[in-house]
């Protein structure tokens, strides 16, 4: 594949299939490799964006596209019912069932977050955190996250947003485009998973389309921040 294009795919069905290997392939470094190409903020954002849901004690959350779990474990530090991590990556899951330690309260689901397996708002809120750039129809499986969502409950998305920062350009694409590969090479041995990242942040919505996108689906208000310089944005709607 050429790395150019790497991240533009003609037929949706050849995107599912590459990602889905492609985070199975990585899935025992996943983690490590959000440290460090973070440099260990990926945990703030996260405790952000499960703090925008609103979930409260006892209450129900689902995180779709779960991979290993981690924005699952930090909701549960607000004592939930109940909250289902569901992913279509079954290796990234069985890493997140390693890091269970017996909470009983969080179930771990194998499923396509464009057809969930769940009925009409069933949970409080739901939150999908670097997913949706990977995703072949966002607009499905957003408003799968809104089906599943009970009227006034949130929707929470995290995800890397195009930089439209000119001056600071040529080192975000230094570090993002040519070292974030290279680390990707040396520690997780995919530089294919690591050349995919950035370039499909390229092509993906700014935070006012993907904003749009979360009001024409049945959000309202929907808003966002934007954190690291601008490089990370979390949108939160309140499902009609
Ligand atoms: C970059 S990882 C993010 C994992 C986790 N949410 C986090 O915050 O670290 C993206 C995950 O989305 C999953 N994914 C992508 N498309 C999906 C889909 N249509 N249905 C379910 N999971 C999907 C991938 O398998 C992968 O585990």
């Amino acid at each position: 594949m050429n790395p150019k294009n790497i991240a533009r795919f003609e037929n949706p069905d050849d995107k599912a299939r590459f990602v889905r290997d492609m985070f199975d392939r990585i899935s025992t470094k996943y983690d490590v490799m959000n440290r460090l190409m973070t440099f260990g903020q990926d945990v703030r954002w996260r405790k952000l964006a499960i703090a925008v849901t609103g979930l409260e004690r006892g209450g129900r959350l689902l995180d779709l596209g779960c991979g290993t779990g981690d924005l699952a474990f930090d909701a549960l530090k607000r004592e939930p019912q109940l909250v289902v991590a569901a992913d279509f990556s079954i290796e990234m899951t069985r890493i997140g069932m390693q890091k269970k330690n017996g909470r009983h309260n969080l179930v771990f689901a194998a499923a396509d977050g464009t057809a969930l397996p769940f009925s009409d708002g069933v949970f409080d809120a739901a939150v999908s955190g670097f997913v949706m750039r990977n995703v072949t129809d966002i607009d499905r499986f957003i408003a799968e996250m809104v089906r599943v969502v009970r009227p006034g409950g949130r929707v929470a998305i995290l995800e890397i947003t195009p930089f439209d920062k000119p001056l600071l350009q040529p080192f975000y694409r230094l570090y993002f485009h040519k070292i974030v590969p290279l680390i990707g090479g040396f520690v997780a041995r995919d530089r294919q998973a690591y050349t995919y990242l950035p370039k499909s942040v390229d092509i993906f919505l700014t935070a006012d389309e993907l904003k749009s996108r979360m009001e024409k689906i049945g959000m309202q208000p929907v808003e966002y921040r934007l954190l690291n310089m601008g490089t990370v944005a979390l949108h939160s709607g309140v499902v009609r």
